[in-house]
Order: C-alpha cells, then sequence, then structure tokens
C-alpha cells in the first residue's frame, strides 16, 4: 500500500536512541533535547529553538507567551489545521479567518490588510503543504502595524522564502515533528530570535518545580509539562541530520509529479515558486469537479494508493458556526478541488511513477 506519507527511521535513529536509553536519560532531562534545540537553531538560522511537545503544544502556550488576551484578535488563514484555530480560540482571542490568495495554499496579503483593526494583535501564515506565504509583503504589513508575525511552519520544515529558512522570519514560530519533514514519533519546536519570547516560553512549558527558586514560596501563573522526552529528541535529532537528504527527495519526487500531471485530464497542479524552496510535506492535485471524489479514493485504493481530500476551511466547520456565512473563495474552491496523493521520502523513482501514471488514468476514466 502506498500511504500518503511514512516515517522513515534508519540506524541512526536506532542508534541514537539507544544511546538515550542506555544513558538513562529518557525523560526530557536528557542530553539530546539540548542537541537538537542547538542544531535546529542553527538550521533554521535564528538564535533560539525551544522544544516542546508537539505543534500543538507549541500553540497552546504561543498566546500566553505573546500576551494575548481576551478581546484581542488575530488572522489566521481558514485553509488550514484546526489546532491553529483552536489554540487562539481557547485563549479568548477573536479569530479572523482570512482567504488564501488564488490559486495559493498561503494566506492572502490583500486580504489580511482588509481585516486588520486596531485590536490585531498576531497575524500567522501557514504555510501549508511544505510551500512559503508571501512573507515579504506579511513582514511589512506586520512591521507597519505592529503585529507579531507567527509562522505555522509545521508542514514546512527546512523550507525557504528566498534564501531565508521558514520560521527564521517571523516574530515567534512553530514546527511539528508528528510525521512531517522531521517524523520523531511526536514533537515540536518553537523558532525565534528573540530572547525574551524564547525564555516565556520554556518558563510556560515546565509545570512550577521546586527547582525554582521564585516559584518555590507558590506559583504565580499557569504553567503545565508541555516538554519533548530525550528519546523523542534523540530521533529527532538523527531525523534532522538526514533532512537535505531528504527534502532533496521531495523535490525529485514533485518534479515526476509534476510532468506526469502537467497534460492530464481532470487534474490540475500549482507548481512552485522558482524562488523558494518548497519541501513538499505533501504532494497535492487539484481534481475537476466533474470526478466524483468518492469514486476517485475508491478506485486508487483498488489499486494501493491512499489519497485524501484537502482540508475543509475552518470557516465551514460547525464548531465556528458564526463564520458560517462568511465568503472565502479561494479557499473554499482549493479546500474542495485539493486531494493529497502519496509523497513518502521512501519512494522509489519508478513507485512515484505508477502512482502518478495510475492516478493520471483514474482521473481520465471518471471525467
Ligand atoms: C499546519 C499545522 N499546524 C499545526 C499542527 C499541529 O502539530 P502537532 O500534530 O505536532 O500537534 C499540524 C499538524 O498536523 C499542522 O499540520
Amino acid at each position: 500500500m502506498f500511504e500518503l506519507d511514512e516515517p522513515y527511521v534508519g540506524k541512526e535513529e536506532h542508534a541514537y536512541l539507544k544511546e538515550a536509553i542506555d544513558s538513562g536519560w529518557i525523560s526530557s532531562l536528557g542530553p539530546f533535547v539540548e542537541k537538537f534545540e542547538k542544531k535546529f537553531a542553527e538550521y533554521i538560522g535564528v538564535k533560539y529553538a525551544v522544544s516542546c511537545a508537539s505543534g500543538t503544544s507549541a500553540l497552546s502556550l504561543l498566546c500566553s507567551t505573546l500576551g494575548i488576551k481576551p478581546g484581542d484578535e488575530v488572522i489566521i488563514q481558514s485553509l488550514t489545521f484546526t489546532a491553529d484555530a483552536f489554540a487562539m480560540h481557547q485563549s479568548g482571542a477573536k479569530i479572523v479567518f482570512a482567504d488564501c490568495s488564488k490559486d495559493r495554499f498561503t494566506i492572502s496579503p490583500e486580504d489580511v490588510k482588509k481585516k486588520i483593526t486596531k485590536k490585531t494583535k498576531i497575524i500567522s501564515p501557514t504555510h501549508l503543504y511544505g510551500r512559503a506565504a508571501e512573507m515579504t509583503e506579511l513582514k511589512e504589513i506586520c512591521d507597519s502595524n505592529n503585529i507579531y508575525l507567527v509562522e505555522d511552519c509545521c508542514q514546512a520544515t527546512g523550507a525557504k522564502y528566498n534564501n531565508k529558512m521558514l520560521g527564521s522570519i517571523g516574530h515567534f514560530n512553530f514546527h511539528s515533528f508528528h510525521n512531517k519533514l522531521i517524523a520523531s514519533g511526536e514533537g515540536g519546536m518553537i523558532t525565534t530570535n528573540y530572547k525574551n519570547l524564547a525564555e516565556r516560553f520554556e518558563k510556560l512549558k515546565n509545570p512550577p518545580s521546586v527547582n525554582r527558586p521564585d516559584e518555590r514560596d507558590g506559583f504565580m501563573e499557569i504553567s503545565m509539562n508541555h516538554r519533548l522526552s530525550n528519546l523523542h529528541a534523540a530521533v529527532g535529532l538523527a531525523q534532522l541530520e538526514r533532512l537535505e537528504k531528504n527534502i532533496e527527495k521531495k523535490i525529485k519526487m514533485a518534479e515526476i509529479y509534476d510532468n506526469i500531471f502537467k497534460d492530464a485530464e481532470g487534474i490540475k497542479i500549482i507548481k512552485s515558486d522558482p524562488e523558494h524552496r518548497t519541501v513538499w510535506w505533501r504532494y497535492t492535485i487539484l481534481l475537476d469537479q466533474k470526478i466524483n471524489l468518492g469514486e476517485f479514493k475508491k478506485k486508487a485504493l483498488e489499486n494501493k494508493i491512499v489519497v485524501r481530500e484537502g482540508y475543509l476551511p475552518l470557516h465551514k466547520h460547525p464548531f465556528f458556526k458564526d463564520h458560517n456565512k462568511l465568503s472565502l473563495p479561494n479557499s473554499e474552491k482549493l479546500g474542495k478541488e485539493t486531494v493529497d496523493i502519496p509523497s513518502s521520502f521512501n519512494l522509489k523513482e519508478n513507485e512515484i511513477i505508477s502512482i502518478g501514471h495510475t492516478l493520471k488514468n483514474i482521473a481520465k476514466s471518471l471525467i
């Protein structure tokens, strides 16, 4: 079966994991945590990288780290993973959903501009599927309005905007290691150049403890365990050391798929921006709405190929019922048309070619 993405675990992961277990340091106090954070900060090109239990952990602490209060407004793209909106919602901030740019999977700077108010505190682009958002425009908007720029890099570790690593442009940015470009089982990391934000996050991800003299006499605020274990950090470090090689494989995979789908009936693709580096967490096709998605999925599965429909934009979820009537045409169109197809690092060239041609033939047969 060709899955959407299978993590690759090699001998380096086994070796580091064994070292961590043999050392007895299996909790978050072990040395791999620090090594992983240090190398991650160097890789992204930021001063600080602080690990945490997951991308959702980073999101959960994001609003407290940045001092977001009920009544503040945060602008996020609607076409993204649910955790982004849930975390903001839980902080009591008002969520403002923005559209994607036309034929892009990332937030529209034009729509963002229209939605800024005096209460806007955060603008958070998601680099969806490993593609960079329009960072020059977004940074300019944030800088001139004194707003935090928060990059969701969960699907885009190693992707670049021009020559800058994503996660190094915003004020405070976060990554996920749950079957992403790095797959450490579970895990997350924030990246920032701001010492105060890194320190605040470090504090919030730990429960108040007797080891911290300032809290011996009683804790002052909520902080709970959102730490990464030494075992997860050991696997993460091995994955980070192989990441550049894996990204090369992903880029090659996308070139092969692009070539197969460029003249396909019923399938469109959105090419990568040549000036940026897309890391293709998932390769996605846009399926003609005349094709029945259920049939397409069924036929793909008969050929041992797992495919999955794209995101329902968050403003259309029953949970966000106050936003259901909002019209975000680009996100709604992309959400309906997008289909994720197998994108694992370890797919061989002949397998990618076979998957591509099989899906192309299925689409042709159903149009
Ligand atoms: C865009 C995006 N943001 C946040 C997350 C949350 O990350 P995690 O699964 O590590 O909690 C994910 C996970 O899939 C994601 O894709």
